[in-house]
């Protein structure tokens, strides 16, 4: 069995998709659910499926790296899952968990990743940019920002009148699907 913990700043809606997902499954358990926000929709949806939330600011993510690797190996934590988690994850984090830290990024990186380039500010640079198509990628984590290896990525289209909202939606669609796909691959 492998315990998981979810990292999410935000709604948490993929969080709680993937908490849905996995909670019949022998093989992996989600575990914990950290936020560095104390007002993020996801403590609700997590509390609502009785997971135990930490709230970790983006300053004792940096400061307490160590104490929270302790914490995570304390707690048999085997992967995370970055569901729209908004921190850097530190150096010393990716060291301890060496290909066992996901994401999933918006977009169809390399396209639309690195600094920024979140939320919103992905779907409406797509626009801007007139494409044809956008998507999700789903990765490995590692020092550089959404650089890691790729583990999946889907695709959808764009509609001629298309705005960061319909697309939003959109990519939210391919990610409530594919997501605990991406993650059930790992296990
Ligand atoms: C998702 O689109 C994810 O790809 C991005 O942030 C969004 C989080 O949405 N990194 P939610 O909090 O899961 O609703």
């Amino acid at each position: 069995m492998i315990n998981a913990a979810i990292f999410a700043s935000g709604e948490g809606s993929n969080a709680e998709n993937l908490i849905n997902y996995f909670k019949n499954d022998s093989r992996i358990k989600i575990k914990l659910v950290i936020t560095n926000k104390d007002d993020a929709g996801v403590i609700a949806r997590a509390e609502k499926h009785k997971k135990t939330v930490q709230i970790i600011s983006k300053e004792a993510l940096h400061s307490y790296t160590d104490q929270i690797i302790d914490f995570l190996k304390t707690e048999k934590i085997d992967l995370i899952i970055l569901a729209g988690f908004l921190l850097k994850i530190p150096e010393k984090l990716v060291k301890a968990f060496p290909e066992k830290i996901v994401n999933i990024h918006p977009s169809l990186l390399p396209l639309y990743g690195g600094s920024g380039m979140y939320g919103m500010n992905v779907h409406k640079a797509v626009i801007n940019n007139k494409e044809k198509q956008s998507g999700i990628t789903v990765h490995f984590v590692n020092e550089e920002y959404d650089k890691g290896k790729i583990i999946l990525q889907e695709k959808v289209n764009l509609s001629e009148d298309e705005t960061p909202q319909s697309l939003a939606t959109k990519i939210h669609e391919l990610e409530y699907k594919y997501y605990p796909l991406a993650v059930e691959r790992l296990l």
